[in-house]
């Protein structure tokens, strides 16, 4: 497509003044060493959709390196050179921060190659990228700037909302592109063509392939990016939770639960402002749900890598097993079965475990987070108590009768801890 007024506006538009100029002065730097340069990936997928995105992905077609240093020579700023990938960022005096990306290194060993080549070489990077709407570029040289290049179709999927791969095995050779896929239809509102879809659920197997931390870094963005519920249901369309234990019979219970957890946080969370806890369920919560439905939570294990998700995972487990959820008559007692555990485990148990009288236990949350430490291990021993194990256990009860508004001031605890030793 010859460079379009349409798509030079929309530049504009998306794009800081700054950048778009600093576009155009990468474009002219280029053509002073015959070297063509692109605008490439999400960012131009972005500026089509009118949507902003400050990631500048440029290719060059020859060597980045080369025309990231030559940027520098007469614009100023710093180089951070990447020699084995042939790749460098350079640093404007501005700030920016802009990724110079040489396309394949047969060219710049063959330097007078022919046009025709440097187009196919151009066409060789975008062929190897996920979905038609990211394989796309826009190229910045003085006499072809806004020209836009997209040989697959991507603008036309943009149009069409689709999310398409490239070639048959693309989800084979890289098994993210599965979530990737997702992750897009969610965002955009668009969804996988037939076949694309086909190949997904053809390759799913690969899933459990990849590593927990790749899974982890997938399933954050995809959680925090998309509506929860739609997450977790089309994982369970492409067969995904299947892969890691869970069954299909799942989805219904999943889902619901997490519209319930989300609803829980949005009436109740805010309503008790007190708790230790986030606006929302974290992403690790949603990603549990499915498991814990399918009463399969040692499976999550080998995803948990961070220590607090770890004890979270672990309180849960634990909580899992408690038959005390009863309605108690003061909400005291519900602190020595719960002392230990994190407002996020005990959410996240009244809902996917779907306690009964979860007012009570809210209303024991609020008022857990407001106790005051009257006393300490110093006044037991001034007491007369020797120190040890029970010392802790001595303070719970304590804790358990402030809850139960037997005592409400440090004259009271004083008074409760006195009648206490009279009873040893
Ligand atoms: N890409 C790919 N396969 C992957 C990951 C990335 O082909 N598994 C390609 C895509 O063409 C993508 C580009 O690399 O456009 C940059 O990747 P990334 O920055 O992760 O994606 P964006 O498309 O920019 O998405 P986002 O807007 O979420 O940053």
């Amino acid at each position: 497509t010859p460079p379009s007024t349409e798509l030079i506006n929309k530049m504009q538009k998306q794009l800081s003044g700054e950048a778009f100029q600093l576009l155009k002065e990468i474009g002219e730097t280029a053509s002073r060493i015959d070297m063509p340069v692109y605008l490439i990936g999400g960012i131009v997928r972005d500026i089509l959709l009118d949507r902003p995105n400050f990631d500048i992905d440029i290719v060059a077609e020859g060597n980045g390196i080369e025309l990231a240093n030559r940027l520098m020579e007469t614009h100023g700023g710093d180089v951070l050179e990447h020699e084995s990938f042939g790749t460098a960022t350079w640093n404007t005096p501005s700030g920016l921060s802009i990724d110079l990306v040489s396309s394949r290194l047969e060219y710049y060993e063959q330097p007078a190659a022919l046009p025709e080549i440097e187009t196919s070489v151009l066409e060789d990077d975008l062929q190897r990228r996920d979905f038609t709407i990211n394989a796309m570029a826009i190229r910045l040289n003085a006499e072809a700037f806004g020209e836009l290049i997209d040989p697959f179709g991507g603008q036309n999927d943009l149009r069409e909302k689709k999310i398409k791969i490239l070639h048959n095995i693309s989800f084979v050779e890289d098994p993210t592109r599965i979530f990737r896929a997702v992750r897009f239809e969610q965002r955009f509102g668009f969804s996988m063509d037939e076949q694309t879809e086909k190949l997904a659920l053809e390759s799913i197997d690969k899933v459990i392939h990849l590593s927990p931390q790749r899974i982890n870094e997938e399933m954050i963005r995809l959680f925090t990016e998309g509506s929860p519920q739609e997450v977790i249901r089309r994982l369970f369309e492409l067969n995904v939770w299947q892969q890691f234990g869970v069954h299909e019979k799942q989805l219904d219970a999943s889902v619901a639960t997490a519209e319930h957890l989300e609803q829980i946080y949005n009436e109740q969370v805010r309503k008790i402002t007190n708790l230790q806890i986030a606006e929302k369920p974290s992403w690790f919560n949603y990603f549990l749900l499915p498991f814990y439905c399918n009463d399969s939570l040692y499976a999550a294990e080998k995803f948990t890598l961070r220590k607090n998700r770890k004890k979270l995972l672990e309180e849960i487990m634990a909580l899992q097993r408690h038959e005390q959820w009863n309605e108690f008559t003061q909400i005291g007692d519900y602190h020595l079965f719960l002392h230990d555990y994190s407002d996020e485990a005990i959410l996240f148990t009244l809902v996917a475990d779907q306690v009964p009288h979860q007012g009570s236990v809210m209303e024991y949350l609020y008022h857990r987070n407001k106790l005051q430490n009257y006393l300490n291990g110093g006044d037991l021993v001034k007491a007369g108590l020797k120190p040890g194990p029970n010392f802790s256990k001595i303070l719970l009860h304590l804790e358990v009768s402030q809850l139960n508004g037997d005592v409400s001031t440090k004259e009271e605890a004083d008074q409760w801890l006195e009648e206490y030793v009279c009873t040893l």
